[in-house]
């Protein structure tokens, strides 16, 4: 089972920042995870909530502001005095960064429409480098439907944080061809889980921090976690 590092090792330094990824691949994570929405210019940036507020020294929606202001927030010192002046990185800064066997999660946030460009501009970045080792997930399943058609050969992940009557019916005539199901921990079950197997779809679940939760989906068949601890299971990780 795959240990995604969610937000880069999120518990130990600011989540989707530089540091939290440095320290990732420090603790030898095999998957990372990260959010990237767009600025009011189009940029892709790496940040998780719609709202500046929480993570950062703004105020305000991320897709009001554009890429110059962005860059001069202080998107670390919420997190502790140490990361003082730790910047929100673009998504090209931080492929740059990772190395290109990392399996990397990037998934697309977008508040409805307000930012119809960002399947277009996910997809232009990332086919810009060709060996990596990639899955795109959303919430937001119009735009991985859109990211598909653009970029047909990466690996995409369904996410959802509800339950459905028939979630395998949905996915099958959504139009969209998934690798994986990313559902939130507490909708998963060894029935479930079996279904998306036999329909060939791996199961990637969040946000896993404890190694009990860790080894009970694992006991239910889930192929990867998302944690913020990603040196959680370091003793019962495997490659697959
Ligand atoms: O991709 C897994 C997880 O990151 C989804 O939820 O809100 O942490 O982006 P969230
Ligand atoms: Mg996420």
């Amino acid at each position: 089972m795959i240990v995604f590092a969610h937000r880069g090792a999120s518990a130990y330094a600011p989540q989707n920042t530089v540091p939290s990824f440095k320290m990732a691949l420090a603790m030898k994570a095999q998957g990372i995870e990260l959010d990237v929405q767009l600025s009011s210019d189009g940029v892709p940036v790496i940040i998780h909530d719609f709202m500046l507020d929480k993570t950062t020294d703004l105020s305000g929606f991320v897709h009001t502001h554009s890429w110059q202001e962005l860059r001069k927030a202080d998107a670390g010192l919420w997190f502790g005095e140490e990361y003082r002046e730790t910047r929100i990185p673009s998504l090209e800064e931080v492929l740059a960064l990772i190395p290109k066997d990392v399996l990397l999660n990037v998934e697309i946030k977008s508040i409805t429409s307000l930012n119809q460009p960002v399947a277009r501009i996910v997809s232009q970045v990332l086919n810009q480098e060709k060996d990596r080792n990639l899955i795109v997930s959303s919430f937001n399943h119009p735009i991985l439907k859109d990211f598909q058609l653009l970029s047909p050969e990466v690996k995409i992940g369904i996410l959802t944080a509800n339950d459905f009557i028939n979630f395998p019916a949905y996915v099958e005539s959504s139009g969209i061809r998934p690798y994986s199901i990313h559902p939130e921990a507490s909708y998963l079950s060894y029935q479930s889980i079996e279904d998306y197997h036999k329909r060939g779809w791996k199961v990637m679940t969040y946000t896993i921090n404890s190694t009990t939760q860790s080894r009970m989906v694992e006991s239910l068949g889930a192929d990867g976690i998302f944690s913020d601890y990603p040196d959680l299971n370091s003793d019962i990780q495997d490659s697959d």
